[in-house]
C-alpha cells in the first residue's frame, strides 16, 4: 500500500522551476526548450506501484518507459525531426495505453472486482484524452510540452498508485476471506 508521504515524492512537484535550473543556457536549442517544448521530469518505478501481479507490473513498467522515451525525445531531440518523432512517440503511448487497459480490464473481470465498470471508464476517458492530444498535435494545434506532459505524469502515477491498488487491496482481502 501506498504512504501519502511516499506519493509525494514521486507526483511531479516544481515543474518550473526544475526546468529553469537545470536549461543550458549555451544549448542552441535553449529558446525552443524555453518556451516549454520539454520536460525534464522522469517517472522512476517504484516497488510501492506494484499490484502484485507480475504481467501488469511488467505492463505499468513498459508504459512508465514509454512515457520516459517521449520525454527524452522532447529534451534530446533534433528540433527539425522532432514533430516526428513526438508523434511517433505518443502514438506508441496511446497504443500501448489501449491494449494494458484491455489487459488490466479483463484481469478485474476475471478476479471479480466489484468497481471494474467505474474503473473501466476511467480508462475510457484517459483512452479519449489521449486520443483528442494526438489529433490536436497531428494537426499542429497542440505543442506537446511541459503542461501536457505534466497531465501525462499526474494521470499514470495517480492511476498507478491509487486507482489500481484498488483491486490489489480487493484480491489481498478476498485471498485473506478464502
Ligand atoms: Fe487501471
Amino acid at each position: 500500500m501506498i504512504e501519502r508521504d511516499q506519493l509525494k515524492d514521486l507526483v511531479p512537484h516544481g515543474y518550473a522551476e526544475e526546468d529553469e535550473r537545470k536549461l543550458d543556457t549555451r544549448d542552441v536549442n535553449y529558446k525552443q526548450r524555453k518556451k516549454g517544448l520539454v520536460t525534464m521530469s522522469q517517472i522512476k518505478w517504484s516497488d510501492s506501484m506494484s499490484v502484485n501481479n507480475a504481467v501488469l507490473d511488467a505492463q505499468h513498467k513498459e508504459w512508465i518507459a514509454i512515457y520516459n522515451r517521449m520525454d527524452n525525445i522532447l529534451l534530446h531531440g533534433e528540433l527539425g525531426q522532432l514533430d516526428n518523432a513526438v508523434i511517433d512517440a505518443f502514438k506508441a503511448m496511446q497504443e500501448y495505453a489501449s491494449y494494458h487497459f484491455r489487459q488490466e480490464e479483463e484481469y478485474m473481470e476475471e478476479i471479480g472486482y466489484p468497481d471494474r465498470v467505474m474503473h473501466k471508464r476511467m480508462h475510457t476517458d484517459f483512452d479519449d484524452q489521449l486520443y483528442n492530444y494526438s489529433k490536436e498535435i497531428r494537426r499542429g494545434d497542440l505543442v506537446l510540452g511541459t503542461e501536457v506532459m505534466s497531465i501525462l505524469k499526474n494521470w499514470l502515477l495517480n492511476h498507478i498508485m491509487r486507482e489500481d491498488q484498488q483491486y490489489c487491496v480487493f484480491l489481498t482481502q478476498k485471498e485473506a476471506d478464502a
